[in-house]
């Protein structure tokens, strides 16, 4: 698709304030505010449940990196000259509960938990990118093309996340997990 014509209407004057896009827009951009504010809240924990050194470190510098992209979705209510507003995210709950039920299904310092929190927090960072993906295109068609640029921007921290969560995975923890014990989860066994 990439020679095909294009419309580019974020070249014309549509900033219009109004529409029906813009309204979902905004919208979504509630829904996601509202997704980092709980990933922020979710990190620490993730942190405290990790044992590879690797992924501790990833957890954390990924709390850094969310609080910069709380910031760059406030800037961008701002410049839309909207309220910045969180919004319940079903999908979001959803996968962090999901994440918080893996820490307890897990046996504390194992590399079994470690594969399982990288999984969970993939999950995070897939639905993210998809997200930013959309979101940025979205208000390149509005014209909001600096609001586009600090969701493309967001967009590339998820993906590199994601990428270092990969090789945290690749480099050490999926191998370990595999030497793990099988008795440390006798009712599994048992099923
Ligand atoms: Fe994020």
């Amino acid at each position: 698709m990439k020679n095909a014509k294009r419309k580019e209407p974020g070249n014309q004057n549509l900033k219009s304030t109004d529409s029906c896009l813009r309204e979902f827009f905004v919208d979504q951009l509630k829904d996601i505010y509202w997704a980092e504010k709980q990933i922020l809240k979710a990190l620490p924990k993730m942190k405290k449940a990790a044992t590879s050194k690797e992924l501790q470190a990833a957890f954390e510098d990924h709390m850094t990196v969310t609080q910069k992209q709380v910031d760059r979705l406030e800037k961008s209510f701002e410049l839309l000259d909207e309220k910045a507003v969180a919004k319940k995210c079903d999908a979001m709950e959803g996968i962090l509960s999901e994440g918080q039920g893996i820490i307890e299904e897990t046996e504390e310092g194992t590399a079994t938990r470690d594969v399982g929190l990288i999984l969970a927090a993939q999950k995070v960072e897939h639905y993210e990118i998809s997200t930013y993906g959309g979101l940025a295109q979205l208000a390149r068609t509005l014209g909001e093309v600096k609001v586009a640029r600090l969701l493309e921007e967001t967009l590339a921290e998820e993906k590199e996340t994601d990428e270092t969560l990969t090789e945290i995975a690749e480099n050490d923890v999926n191998y370990e997990a595999s030497e793990e014990s099988g008795d440390k989860y006798p009712q599994r066994r048992a099923s």
